[in-house]
């Protein structure tokens, strides 16, 4: 029988590569958890190098006499990069890509007692392993900073499972691969039977136990005539569980997953999910977060899911650059959060045995995610490389030949490429470009041009903004204005065109980069929120999408000051709402404005603008007038259903602190990201409120960076991990609202068994 273990505590880790058959007496070893982050670097203005270091990690692991009766296997599920793994110092297994998960047979190597798993790993940018050899623009920051599991199989085991829904909208039918792992040669009698469940766990359909002895692999099955199922959407991201059970003499194993029915598929006409067309709206993600790398726990991953779908209004996200945490992928499956998932990359393609390694990581990311109902497209080129058509020819034939129920697509910035792929993904920053858009008419290309094919193909818009228009949390009105109003151009050409399936903005979240990029402090500030995750304004422009029912948005793009903006000038002002109409008033006079769809005609909901084109008589004054509070109220279909004020003389009022829970697990990678905001009377953020915070934890918890932080934009964010189990305390103490605690009760981890 199957025994899993996560093996998070007791590893050992030092810098430079050391491959001991057993551990020296006398070395000072830092004892580390997993994940874990080789180097953790300051937010900014840090020493790239400084990660480009090798590294080694050590763990002591017992066997007993029975335990060599069965197979262990150790599972990576992210170490970066060019991993080595040793048993008592022999080498079993090597694995270079950071971003996608390998497995160790640790048996020719193991003795009973204590044996030593040795694992080193290298920082240095290798340009023989993908995505290295050229200029990147992030941080590849290494450690093995995703989940380590120890596994114990009898004598065969079930290695993967490929579950393909079929005919879903007619008569819904799961095709079934089993791929088994003989460790040893068997004739024993081996039967095989698959089940299916809701995701609550109520049996829906289970086969017969089906003889595999000696079969072909993978072993195919199929069930059919199935109760009601229910279609996986981003409305109701229904999902299912297949469970696959196998015995034999002396073998047992059993294998889940979850999977979704759905049918996705681009088209020239635009992207249609179970035969609806849906425009998609999405955002480009990187891994990072502030000072800790990639090394984020489950709940951190599952939280940038949830602030893309629910938070900001996402229907879509693209891992860019690379095969991102599982623990992010099942969060998308449960919210219907679509993904488009690629392989690593950046430009640059190496030589053919550079080639040999990217086809392997495209086989390694599909056969990893499969299962996941939310990818909808396989990236299978170097993002923004030139056309290679030997290279992508094995890409894609790959790709189709391991999933064929999903389409291809391949990050490209050039015109008339050549298309391999099923989907033409084009970056497209043509939006203020000064040759190709002189007169800033466009704010996207038209897919015919750009793809040179003289007909209509499946068309998305895999990124733009970004390097275009960089913004920080805490820049002026004027610059975040525009910021905002590019976004808007962007997505309103988005809706008009059907043959473009959708945009996917760059980016989610400003992050760190190496020196050739960003503002030379190592960071790009190319996200609709920081690096922490804090929303700027253009967030609002997709938030304001999505239909009042779910949530009403009214958001003012202004500080509302007299003396903010150049001339002082008050107008024209911004509301980037989802209502039918606004009412503002000023000193007591109420004007309505609704709108502005000549403008910005095929949003779902355009922002409204007052300017001198619809406002007359508005009392905004002028330099040296009266300056007096802004009143919004937001009216769908003739109710009042959100109203903001913002003060004309805002004063310090309260810290509202947000905390994503109130319990960790005691095991160092479980984190709570919590959210300063520096607020005035009417509950609006001081965009320049000067103050430090010092925080203060008790032992249970600890926070990740400094404990001293500044406002910027009038937030502060951090994350707080869980240490030991007992009642964690956190004060916040601010100069200016003085001090308040918050509780986050820290308990043992959760032991994961399979
Ligand atoms: C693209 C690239 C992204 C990012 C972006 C900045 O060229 O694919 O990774 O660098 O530019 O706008």
């Amino acid at each position: 029988m199957r025994h899993t273990q996560i093996l998070t505590h007791n590893w050992l880790f030092t810098h430079g590569h050391e491959v001991p058959s057993k551990l020296s007496d006398g070395h000072d070893y830092q004892h580390v958890c997993l994940p874990h982050n080789a180097v953790d670097v300051p937010l900014s203005y840090f020493d790239e190098s400084t990660l480009q270091q090798p590294f080694t990690y050590h763990y002591q692991l017992q066997c007993s006499k029975d335990d060599l009766t069965h197979h262990l296997i150790m599972r990576f599920e992210g170490a970066l990069s060019d991993a080595h793994v040793y048993v008592n110092g022999t080498l079993v297994e090597q694995h270079a890509d950071g971003y996608t998960p390998f497995e160790a047979y640790l048996n020719p190597a193991l003795k009973i007692g204590e044996n030593l798993i040795t694992v080193t790993i290298s920082g240095e940018e290798n340009p023989a392993i993908p995505p290295f050899g050229g200029r990147i623009d992030y941080i590849c920051f290494p450690g093995i900073y995703r989940p380590v599991s120890l596994s114990r199989f009898d004598a065969v085991r079930i290695r993967n499972i490929k579950v393909t829904p079929v005919d879903v909208l007619t008569e819904p039918t799961v095709e079934l691969a089993v791929y088994l792992q003989s460790f040893a040669s068997t004739d024993e009698p081996l039967e095989l039977q698959a089940a299916l469940f809701t995701d609550d766990g109520e049996l829906l359909k289970v086969t017969d136990w089906l003889d595999v002895s000696g079969s072909h692999q993978p072993i195919l099955l199929k069930l059919a005539e199935l109760p009601e199922i229910s279609l996986w959407s981003p409305t109701q991201p229904t999902l299912y569980r297949l469970m696959v059970t196998l015995r034999g003499d002396g073998i047992n194993d059993e294998y889940q997953c979850r999977f979704g029915f759905r049918e996705a598929c681009f088209t020239p006409q635009g992207f249609w999910l179970n035969g609806e067309p849906l425009k998609l709206v999405g955002v480009n993600r990187h891994q990072s977060y502030p000072y800790i790398g990639y090394a984020m726990g489950k709940r951190g991953q599952r939280l940038d899911a949830e602030i893309i779908k629910n938070e900001l209004g996402f229907n879509f996200v693209r891992t860019s650059h690379y095969p991102q945490s599982p623990d992010f992928l099942d969060r998308c499956d449960e919210l219907g959060l679509l993904v488009f998932e690629e392989i690593a990359g950046w430009q640059h393609i190496g030589d053919e045995v550079w080639q040999q390694a990217s086809v392997e990581n495209v086989g390694a990311m599909i056969e990893r995610d499969w299962n996941h109902p939310a990818i909808v497209l396989w990236g299978v080129r170097i993002n923004e490389s030139p056309d290679h058509h030997d290279f992508y020819e094995q890409t894609n034939a790959l790709a189709h030949e391991l999933d064929p129920s999903r389409q291809t697509g391949g990050v490209r910035c050039i015109s008339d490429s050549e298309l391999l792929e099923d989907v033409y993904t084009m970056n497209d920053f043509v939006l203020k470009d000064s040759q190709l858009n002189p007169d800033g008419l466009h704010a996207l290309r038209n897919p015919s041009n750009v793809t040179g094919l003289g007909k209509e193909v499946p068309y998305l818009v895999t990124e733009y903004a970004g390097h275009m228009f960089p913004t920080k949390l805490s820049d002026n009105e004027t610059w975040q204005n525009e910021h905002v109003m590019r976004h808007l151009r962007v997505l309103d050409a988005s809706f008009a065109n059907p043959n473009i399936s959708g945009t996917i903005a760059w980016c989610l979240f400003d992050y760190n980069t190496h020196h050739d990029f960003g503002s030379g402090d190592k960071i790009c500030y190319h996200g609709i929120t920081d690096a922490f995750r804090v929303p700027k304004w253009a967030a609002a422009v997709y938030t304001s999408q999505q239909d009042p029912s779910e949530r009403p948005v009214l958001k003012a793009i202004t500080y509302w000051t007299r003396g903010e903006r150049p001339e002082a000038k008050a107008l024209p002002l911004m509301i980037l709402t989802n209502c039918d109409r606004i009412e503002v008033e000023v000193v007591g006079h109420v004007r309505t404005y609704l709108p502005d769809r000549t403008r910005f005609p095929h949003l779902p909901h355009p922002p409204i603008i007052i300017d001198a084109t619809n406002q007359s008589d508005l009392p905004v004054g002028d330099w040296g007038y009266d300056w007096n509070d802004l009143k919004i109220r937001g009216y769908v279909d003739d109710l009042e259903v959100c109203a903001t004020t913002l003060a004309a003389s805002p004063l310090p009022q309260r810290l509202a602190i947000s905390q994503q829970c109130e319990q960790l697990q005691a095991n160092n990678n479980d984190c709570c990201r919590v959210v300063l905001q520096a607020l005035d009377q009417q509950d609006q953020r001081l965009p320049y409120l000067r103050d430090v915070v010092r925080l203060k934890c008790s032992e249970q918890l600890q926070i990740i960076g400094p404990s001293q932080l500044a406002f910027e934009g009038g937030c502060i964010a951090f994350w707080v991990r869980g240490m030991s189990p007992g009642a964690g305390l956190l004060a916040i103490h601010s100069s200016i609202f003085g001090t308040q605690q918050i509780a986050i009760t820290v308990v043992e981890q959760e032991v994961s068994h399979g």
